[in-house]
This record gives structure tokens, sequence and C-alpha cells, in this order.
């Protein structure tokens, strides 16, 4: 067994253990069924994943109808999904690896034919900058406050269903992000301009959720959040912005800060942060007020060894895919076991159904090269 950082066990400021940092990083399926129920293929494409990993962050799950991004996505917006994400929950955790739901609404990243008709909501009647992108309306304040209730209300359910933990899900351009950036938000009340501004939304929406935490889990409930540090868009956010975010979110109760990217020693756009990667900036910045979740292309124990020097945890994406045992393998230092490719006649034992199977055969291809 390794004696590296990665294999030891942690609390969390919450008094959730986990065995080792290994955390299966959120992956959508679009496996769920149209009103957002799990099915049985879903539950075992986690099943299979689980055991050696500290915890798997669960696919993207959307809070209220109007989030909804894509068919084929988990729904925790109404109580009918809450026996389905109990199995889940379950099948999660088997020998002793913790659940936690991924809490999400799409904001301007769906689109009205997902929401058979209605146009997406967003901060500001912006459109993304994609080819498919709709504009979206604007929302009113009293929808905004909706919203943080929704995810409350999805936070319950998460703990009546019996995961260990949410993560919230401010990354990769949806509607969390969308407030503090300065390319969708726009607005000019309370809720928009300064980055004092854009940062409410996220502010309320912590603390609504670290309120209803200590009011409703009777047993050590976990609190992450996800975010992106920067944007393509010009206005968009700025790296300097998200050590803001950073300095303002570890300073609350929350058990993990979770960095999304492709690669996890990225290096920023901003030409005053070139010394570094952000993953080291970010690190320093929260200065270990809050665990530090880092993430993207760790392939084997080499990339593991080095991204842990900045960062508490190690989240996994398509490494998990591929082989559901990765973890195991590296924890035991057999990183010459560990499944590089997958054939078409693997894939249905390793449950890599269409939505994750485009991702497959990038990254194989990529390996190709
Ligand atoms: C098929 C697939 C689905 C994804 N879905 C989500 C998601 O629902 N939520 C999220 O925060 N990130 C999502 N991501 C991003 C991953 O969590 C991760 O950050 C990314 O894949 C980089 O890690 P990797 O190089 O280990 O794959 C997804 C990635 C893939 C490949």
């Amino acid at each position: 067994m390794s004696s590296e950082k990665y294999a030891q066990s942690f609390t969390f400021p919450s008094g959730v253990k986990v065995k080792n940092r290994f955390m299966m990083a959120p992956m959508t399926t679009k496996m769920s069924f149209y009103d957002g129920v799990i099915t049985s293929d879903e539950l075992r494409y986690y099943y299979i994943r689980s055991k050696e990993a500290g915890a798997i962050i669960t696919a993207a799950a959307n809070v209220s109808d109007n989030g909804k991004g894509w068919e084929g996505e988990l729904g925790v917006s109404n109580d009918l999904h809450i026996p389905g994400l109990a199995q889940l929950a379950s099948a999660i955790q088997i020998n002793g690896t913790k659940a936690i739901l991924q809490l999400y609404h799409g904001g301007r990243m769906t689109h009205s034919s997902i929401l058979r008709g209605e146009r997406p909501v967003a901060p500001s009647a912006v459109k993304a900058e994609r080819p498919t992108a709709e504009e979206p309306r604007a929302l009113e304040e009293e929808e905004i406050y909706q919203i943080i209730e929704d995810f409350k209300a999805g936070t319950i359910r998460a703990i009546q269903a019996g995961f260990d933990g949410v993560e919230i899900h401010g990354a990769n351009t949806y509607l969390i992000q969308q407030f503090f950036s300065p390319h969708s938000n726009r607005r000019d009340d309370i809720w928009g301009g300064s980055v004092e501004n854009r940062y409410r939304f996220i502010d309320l929406l912590v603390d609504g959720i670290i309120e209803t935490v200590k009011e409703e889990a009777e047993e050590p409930f976990l609190i992450g959040y996800r975010f992106s540090p920067e944007e393509y868009e010009t206005p968009g956010i700025r790296f300097n912005e998200t050590l803001y975010l950073m300095d303002q979110l570890a300073s609350k109760e929350l058990d993990y800060l979770h960095m999304s990217l492709g690669k996890y020693n990225q290096v920023s756009r901003l030409e005053d942060y070139q010394e570094k990667s952000m993953q080291e900036y970010v690190y320093e910045t929260i200065d270990g007020r809050v665990p530090f979740v880092s993430v993207g292309d760790i392939r084997d124990s080499k990339d593991a060894k080095e991204a842990i020097k900045s960062s508490d945890f190690l989240a996994l994406g398509r490494v998990m895919l591929a082989d559901p045992h990765w973890v195991g393998k590296v924890l035991n230092n057999k990183d010459k076991w560990i499944r590089q490719t997958v054939s078409e006649e693997e894939r249905e034992e390793l449950v890599l159904t269409n939505g994750v199977w485009g991702f497959m055969k990038n990254m194989m291809s990529d390996r190709l090269k």
C-alpha cells in the first residue's frame, strides 16, 4: 500500500471521514429517465466505480425544473427523485466510499427544446457565445430567491436520500457561475456590476445551504463548492476575481473548494499570474482555511504525486470511466495495470453508454498520438 499523501485518510471540517484523498469527479452520464429518475444502468455505472475512492461526486443533478440542461440528466428537483437517489447513495457507499451529490442549475446553458418550450433563464438576457445558444430571459428578483430555495430543497432531499454531502456546481458556465461572470451578468441592481455584487448570489446561496444542513442533518454532512477559474469571453471572469472568490469562500464553513480544470497544472491567461499554476495560486490564497481539490488529466501515480503537492484531494474523471479500479491500482503501486483503452466489446461491462462514450473515444485517440 502506498504511503503517499493521497493514500492518507482525512476528516473534513463537518466530521465526514474519507479513507483516502481520491474522489471520482462529477461526470454527467445522460443515463437518467426523462423525468430525472435514476436508471438501473446508472446505478450499476456508479456501483462498479465505488469501493476504492474516498468519495464519488455524482453527475450534475438539477434542482429546478427550469434548470434542466440536457436529456438524461439526473434530477433532485422533486420528492419523486428521493427513492432513486437513496439507491444511488447506497450503491456508492459500498465499503465506505462517501457519496456526494452535485447540485446544479443550467441557467442560460440550456435550450427551450429541453425545457419543452420555456425560455432558459439567466441573470441577464445575454446569449452565451456558443453556436446553438438561445437568448435567455433575465430573472426577476423573486425568482432569484426562489432558485436559492430550490438549492436548499435539493440539499434536504440529498440528506433524506442518505448522501454524505453535496457539491455546489459553481463551475463550467452554469447558472451559479453566470451570476459571477460579467459576460452573463449585466444587471444594474444589487446582483450585478461590481465583483462584490456579482458575488452576492453565491454568498447567499452558500450561506443558505450551510444553514439548511445545520438545521436538517442529524449526522455529519459535507458541503463542497466547485468553480472554474477563468472565462474566455470578453468581458469574462478573470483569475484575479477568482482569487477574490476564493478568499470569500475560504472564510465560510465549507468542507472543500474544487477547481474545475482540464489540466491540473494549467497556467492563467493573465500576465500577472504566470509564475505558477493556477492551482498553486489558489492553494496559497486558501492557505489551509478549507481543503482544496484539484482535477484535470491526472493519469497515473506520477501525476497524482505532482498534483497533491498543492492540493489536499485529487478528483479523477475520464480515467475512472476507462478503469473503475484506477484508485486501487495507484494505491497499490500497480500503475502498469491501469486500463488505458476500452474496446467496443468492453463498453457494456463498463456501462459506458452514448452519453460518456464520446469523451472516452476522444481521450483514447489523444493517447494514441
Ligand atoms: C463525460 C463527462 C461528463 C462531465 N460532467 C460533469 C458534470 O456533470 N459536472 C462537472 O462539474 N464536471 C463535469 N465534467 C468535468 C469533470 O468533472 C472533470 O473536471 C474533467 O473531466 C477533467 O478531469 P479528467 O481529465 O480527470 O477527466 C465532465 C467530464 C466528462 C468527461
